[in-house]
């Protein structure tokens, strides 16, 4: 039995950071484990333009603690309004590193999303043309849509529309859910990629709803039927080049998640590595963990893989179970096991 691992330093393809005291509170957790990260523009008002994209990242900078090295790969919140130019020069600066669609209303902060996609067709030109990947919510969001079939109707009804009349546009479908997910992704070119939080591989709809209702597993998009959770461990765990680690850790206070209408979200940051190491040996994969983790993700994106390693040791990790910041404790997702491997 290895009693330690050492991989190449992973990325986190997939995170909210938050902005003022939450994002001081969160980042050092992220930035102790992982090099690099695809920071979500889903801010109160959203980072829309690329100026607003150079001055998220400069207090990203400004709030990483003395000695980390972190760093932030910023994205665009893709608007019925984004100006196509905008989202070039942003992206031929090096500074955008991908476009976020969220459709409108279909999670936390995403009101300024797409509600007519025919609106964004010149962006989304623009993005194939110049291999900007866009990042994709999921979901629709029609209320006559039942939320456990949200993520399966957008593929058929949004998405592959969206795919083939973009020849070539990269796209990545963000915190995939379903089998019907891993199925699609699995059928395509390499201009399509999927990434895979920590806590779909964990739970599944039961842990949220039975034997009492349970806010900090609640998130979007919402953990499906246990079959879809294998699923799911089966494409991350199959070192399959089109999944990768995004772990979707979206903090909210807990007096945002306990609420009669809570906040989604589960906050992942300090513990996602421990976990994933466990859910890789539970499933003999340990050593395909650095592919999921820390190989996919950069080779999507055309960016190198990092020069420094993570170590992960066998023995019980002490995590809070929650963070303090000024706004208030932030609860860290709970597997609902003990922890057998710590980062070193
Ligand atoms: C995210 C958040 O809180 O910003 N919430 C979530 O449940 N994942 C938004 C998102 O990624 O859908
Ligand atoms: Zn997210």
């Amino acid at each position: 039995m290895t009693d330690t691992l050492t991989i190449r330093r992973p990325d986190d393809w997939h995170l909210h950071l938050r902005d003022g005291a939450m994002m001081r509170a969160v980042l050092p957790h992220t930035a102790a484990h992982f090099a690099r990260a695809i920071i979500m523009p889903n801010l109160v008002p959203p980072v829309v333009t690329g100026a607003q994209a150079q001055g998220y990242r400069d207090r990203i900078m400004a709030a990483l603690p003395e000695g980390m090295d972190f760093t932030p790969l910023m994205t665009l919140y893709l608007t019925e309004d984004t100006d196509a130019a905008d989202v070039a020069a942003a992206h031929a600066s090096g500074l955008v590193k991908a476009v976020k669609l969220y459709p409108a209303g279909a999670t936390t902060n995403s009101a300024s999303g797409v509600a007519n996609f025919d609106r964004v067709r010149p962006v989304l030109e623009k993005m194939a043309e110049i291999g900007l990947p866009l990042c994709v919510h999921g979901e629709v969001t029609e209320a006559d849509i039942d939320i456990f079939d949200r993520e399966a109707v957008f593929i058929d009804r949004v998405l592959d529309p969206i795919r083939r009349s973009t020849p070539g546009l990269r796209v990545v479908m963000e915190h995939i859910t379903t089998s019907d997910a891993v199925d699609y992704a699995s059928a395509q070119d390499d201009t399509l990629g999927a990434t895979i939080t920590t806590h779909h591989l964990v739970i599944n709809r039961n842990h949220i709803l039975a034997g009492g209702i349970k806010p900090h597993y609640y998130c979007l998009p919402v953990a499906k039927r246990e079959e879809h959770r294998l699923a799911l461990r089966r494409a991350a765990t199959s070192g399959d080049a089109r999944f990768f680690l995004g772990t979707d850790s979206a903090p909210h206070t807990d007096a945002n998640k306990l609420l009669p209408c809570g906040c989604a979200g589960c906050f992942t940051a300090p513990n996602t590595m421990s976990i994933l190491a466990q859910v890789f040996e539970q499933d003999a994969a340990l050593d395909r963990l650095e592919a999921f983790a820390s190989l996919n993700g950069p080779a999507f994106y055309g960016l190198p893989v990092n020069d420094t390693t993570l170590t992960l040791t066998r023995t019980a990790p002490a995590y809070p179970a929650h963070i303090d910041t000024e706004d208030g404790p932030v609860t860290v997702f709970d597997p609902g096991w003990p922890l057998d491997w710590s980062v070193t």
